[in-house]
Order: structure tokens, then C-alpha cells, then sequence
């Protein structure tokens, strides 16, 4: 080898001729990837000539319009603009089109479309790849399987345990309410419904809502929502590795592994029960098992049991989507009711009749109340628990007014818009649940709490028994009263929130 050539002179001038080289093919990817992403930006332009929107910025969307929080405003003012549908830029070529017209909205949920990855990722590191976010023939194979849990004989038992989640929750109002202080009841309503879902379909007595301490996992419910809803709306957090650095990512991180710990527990108390002959021979005797039975019996077709990794998927989106949903549309009721208290006293006067004042509830007694009911359905339209659901098109779609949309657009079905669309509702913030009488008509897909279509909520008629019990005892017990100086602000999340909380005045009746 020659002196020469191992000189730093020649060294150097490799080294600099490498970094040339590295950064001539960094610029040649980077125009790569404006050209790609500008070329993107002109077929989206293209493909939704037909659906206009207010003006966005190219690389930050409509992220201006939107202020935090306001989200659910933004979106009916779009609505009154735009009719049926409008586009909303997140950010550079990602966009979603916001669908809030019953005839577009019956076209979507008449298909069999998955779920918008993008959007419905970023819940799998918590609920993993149950129920919700299953898509395709693994979806189908689970909802078979657990549509049992569901049925009439399982449900019926049910609305004693859930009478008496409820019953609990009133005791303990009885002891913390004073004349003067509201409280807020969003957080023991959540307990409560948590404590019935575990005692449902967990077979888990340990009664959560009695606990001195805070619930963890409620807690941790609470920030995972929040987080998952703003990352979601975040250009910088897309990246897993990105936001798993950022501090909200850590946050994520943490409160994950408390909501797994919880359901982790759940699952083995059951699983050593199980270990007990009686228990065994219990389980033997019964014509159909309950949630968490199913799972731990489950044969697939191929004969294996269900695999460590989808029970638990299936535990944490059931715990999730079966506590959280329901104390959102039992608090946001609640509310509405203090609100109208002419409605609120003919509900009473209803439960009152049928119930005596023995408050004792049964399966037979929810279909009697048909005064409560529609009191019950019109918050749900007005304050629908899940806000909105998305879909990602497997195929071109066109609508009934000839308007149409490649594959590959994520729409989302804008429920809260659509439940205040005057289009389809007139007055829509007007608390009238009358809408909702027997003889009254509407669009079949106008009313939306549950979704439709085969993806609708499977928990749909354990939700609705519920939301009867929970409203029927509390009527019979206090007086609700609104607090004019914390009026609810609803905030879109993956399950709606108040921004404040809900605070109610509560007035034991003698
Ligand atoms: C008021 C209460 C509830 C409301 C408003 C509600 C609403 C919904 C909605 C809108 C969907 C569709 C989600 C989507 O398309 O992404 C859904 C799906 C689902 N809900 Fe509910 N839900 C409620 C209660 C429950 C309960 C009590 C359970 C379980 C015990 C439950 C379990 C589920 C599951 C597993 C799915 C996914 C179903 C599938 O894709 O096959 N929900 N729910």
C-alpha cells in the first residue's frame, strides 16, 4: 500500500465525497416524496371536486378551525354549510369525509367496509384486536362466538345485578349530598357502571364502586381516552416511535399497563375459580355461559382455544366499550333530565306506577316504561356516547344524489352531527321526547347511538337495560336539579365527555 493513499488529505476527501453522495440521495428522495406527496394532493382534489369544504392550509388542514375542544361545534356549523358531507383536511394529504345525511350514512353502513385504520391503530396498543377492531372473516368467527353473551336468558338475570350496582351508587349519593353542593357525578356513575359490568360478565364480585381509593383502572380509562382522541388529531404523533419519545406517549404507555393489570386479574381470579370442581360442575349445568365463559371454553374452528393474546383483546374491549359508553349515556340522561324537570317528574310519575316505591326491578318492568324510554332516547341523540365511527371505502362508493368516492377514502360517520342535522331533526337542541312516541316517523338511520348495519353495538340491549335502571331507581329516590353555574360542555373523545363534568343538585325525596 502507498503512503499516499492512506494520507488524511485523500481520507478526508472520501469521506466528503460520501456525504455528497448521501446527501445528493436525500434530496433525490426528498423531491421523490414532495412529488409523491403533491401528485396525492392533486387526485384527492380531483376525486372530491363534488364535496367542498371551507379552505385549508397544505400542510396543517383545517387544524385552525378546529379549536380544542370545539370540535363538535365545527362540525355543525360545517354541516349547516355543506349539506349531507364535507371533507376535513387533518393534515398534508390526510383527510376524512365527515358524513351527516341518513341516506349517505345508510349507504356506508350497508356495506361491509373495515374499519379506518389510521384512526382505530392507535387504540390497538390498549384494547388490541378484539371485537372493535377486528375486521374480515377473524371479526365474523368472534362476533359468532360471542352474540350468545347477548342473549335474552343471559340478559334477563342481569338487571338484578345491575339494580343493585345502582342501588349502590344511590346509598352512597344519600350520605355525600348536601343542600347546598353539587356533585359530580360523572365519576361515580362510571364506578358504577363498572361494578355491574364485572359482575356481569366477568363473574367479578369484588364491587369496585365500594372502594375508599380512586379505581385505577377508571383513571386510567379516562386518560386513554383523552390521549388516544388527541393523538389521533396530532401530525407529529403518527409515528410510533415518535410519540412512544413524547411525554403524552409515556403517559399512554403507563396508563396501558394499569388498565392491563386490571384486566389481567380479572382473567386469572376466573381462571383459578374455575379450578374448583363446583364451579366446573356450574358451568356444566347452564344452557348458555356468560362473556367471560365463552371466551375461556372458546373452540375455534380448527379446534384450538382462544390464544392468551385475542382473550385478552376481547377482555379489554368489553371492559372498555361496556362500562365507559354507558356511564356517558346515563350521566349525559341524568343531566338532561334536571334540566327538564316537567319531563323528569312524568318519568317519575311513570316509574312510580309501575314500580310502587319497593324499587324493586325486573327484566319484565323495562318494556313499561315507554314515557322513560323516549326520555332516555332524545339524550341519546343529543348527547350520543360515541360521537362518531369510521370506515375506510374498499371500494368506490356512490350516493343516492350521484355523488361519489374512490377506494381508499376514509369517511366518518358523524353521529353527534347527524342527531343535531335540523335537516333530519327540526329544532335539534331542543329536548323533545316526543320525537321518539310510538306513532312518531323518521329516517330508519336518523337515530344512531348504536351504529347499524352488522357492525352495529353488540351490547346494544345490555346498554338500553341499563340506562332503564339506572334512570328508573335514581327517579325514585332524588329530585335532579341542573347547577346554573357549571353547565355541561360536550366534548368530543372516543366515548363524549363533558369537559367540565356533569354536577347535579340531588334532593332525597321523602
Ligand atoms: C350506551 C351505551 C353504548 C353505546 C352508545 C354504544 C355504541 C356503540 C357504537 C356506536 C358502536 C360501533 C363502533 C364502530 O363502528 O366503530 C359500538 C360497537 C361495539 N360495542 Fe357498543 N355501545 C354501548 C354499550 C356497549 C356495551 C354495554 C357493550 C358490551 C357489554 C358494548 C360493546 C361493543 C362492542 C364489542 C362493539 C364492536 C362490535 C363489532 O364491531 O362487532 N357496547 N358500540
Amino acid at each position: 500500500m502507498s503512503i499516499s493513499a492512506l494520507s488524511p488529505t485523500r481520507f478526508l476527501g472520501g469521506i466528503s465525497g460520501l456525504l455528497q453522495v448521501a446527501f445528493l440521495l436525500s434530496l433525490l428522495l426528498l423531491l421523490f416524496k414532495a412529488a409523491q406527496f403533491y401528485l396525492h394532493r392533486q387526485w384527492l382534489f380531483k376525486a372530491l371536486q363534488q364535496f367542498p369544504c371551507p379552505p385549508s392550509h397544505w400542510l396543517f388542514g383545517h387544524k385552525y378551525q378546529f379549536q380544542e375542544d370545539q370540535e363538535l361545534q365545527q362540525v355543525l356549523k360545517w354541516a349547516k354549510e355543506f349539506p349531507s358531507a364535507c371533507p376535513r383536511w387533518l393534515w398534508g394529504s390526510r383527510l376524512t369525509i365527515l358524513l351527516y345525511d341518513p341516506d349517505y350514512i345508510k349507504v356506508i353502513l350497508g356495506r361491509s367496509d373495515p374499519k379506518a385504520h389510521g384512526t382505530y391503530r392507535l387504540i390497538s396498543p390498549w384494547i388490541g384486536y378484539g371485537l372493535l377492531l377486528l375486521n374480515g372473516p377473524t371479526w365474523f368467527q368472534h362476533r359468532r362466538m360471542l352474540t350468545p353473551a347477548f342473549h335474552y336468558d343471559i340478559l334477563k338475570p342481569y338487571v338484578a345485578v345491575m339494580a343493585d350496582s345502582v342501588q349502590g351508587m344511590l346509598d352512597k349519593w344519600e350520605q355525600l349530598i348536601s343542600e347546598d353542593t353539587p356533585l359530580e357525578i360523572f365519576q361515580h356513575v362510571s364506578l358504577m357502571t363498572l361494578d355491574s359490568l364485572m359482575k356481569c360478565a366477568f363473574n367479578d364480585q369484588s364491587c369496585a364502586q365500594f372502594n375508599r381509593k380512586p379505581h385505577p383502572y377508571i383513571q386510567a380509562v379516562g386518560d386513554l381516552n383523552y390521549l388516544t382522541f388527541s393523538r389521533i388529531r396530532n401530525v407529529f404523533h403518527q409515528n410510533d416511535t415518535i410519540y412512544s419519545l413524547s411525554s403524552n406517549g409515556r403517559l399512554f404507555k403507563q396508563a396501558c399497563k394499569i388498565a392491563h393489570e386490571h384486566t389481567d386479574q380479572v382473567i386469572k381470579q376466573r381462571k383459578s375459580q374455575l379450578q374448583d370442581e363446583r364451579e366446573l360442575e356450574k358451568i356444566k349445568r347452564k344452557r348458555r355461559l356468560d362473556f367471560l365463559d365463552i371466551l375461556l371454553f372458546a373452540r375455534m374452528e380448527d379446534g384450538s382455544s382462544l390464544s392468551n393474546k385475542d382473550l385478552r383483546a376481547e377482555v379489554d374491549t368489553f371492559m372498555f366499550e361496556g362500562h365507559d359508553t354507558t356511564a356517558s349515556g346515563i350521566s349525559w340522561i341524568l343531566y338532561a333530565l334536571a334540566a327538564h324537570p316537567k319531563h323528569q317528574q312524568k318519568c317519575r310519575e311513570e316509574v312510580q306506577s309501575l314500580l310502587g316505591n319497593e324499587a324493586s326491578i325486573t327484566w319484565e318492568h323495562l318494556d313499561q316504561m315507554p314515557y322513560t324510554t323516549m326520555c332516555i332516547k332524545e339524550a341519546l341523540r343529543l348527547y350520543p356516547p360515541v360521537p362518531s365511527v369510521s370506515r375506510e371505502l374498499s371500494e368506490p362508493v356512490t350516493f343516492p344524489d350521484g355523488r361519489s368516492l374512490p377506494k381508499g377514502i376514509t369517511v366518518s360517520l358523524a353521529i353527534y352531527a347527524l342527531h343535531h342535522n335540523p335537516k333530519v331533526w327540526p329544532n335539534p337542541e331542543v329536548y323533545d321526547p316526543s320525537r321518539f312516541a310510538l306513532d312518531s316517523t323518521r329516517h330508519s338511520h336518523s337515530f344512531l347511538p348504536f351504529s347499524g348495519g352488522s357492525r352495529n353495538c353488540i351490547g346494544k340491549q345490555f346498554a338500553m337495560n341499563e340506562l332503564k335502571v339506572a334512570v328508573a331507581l335514581t327517579l325514585l329516590r332524588f329530585e335532579l336539579l341542573p347547577d346554573p353555574s357549571r353547565i355541561p360542555l360536550p366534548v368530543s373523545r372516543i366515548v363524549m365527555k363533558s369537559k367540565n363534568g356533569i354536577h347535579l343538585h340531588l334532593r332525597k325525596l321523602p
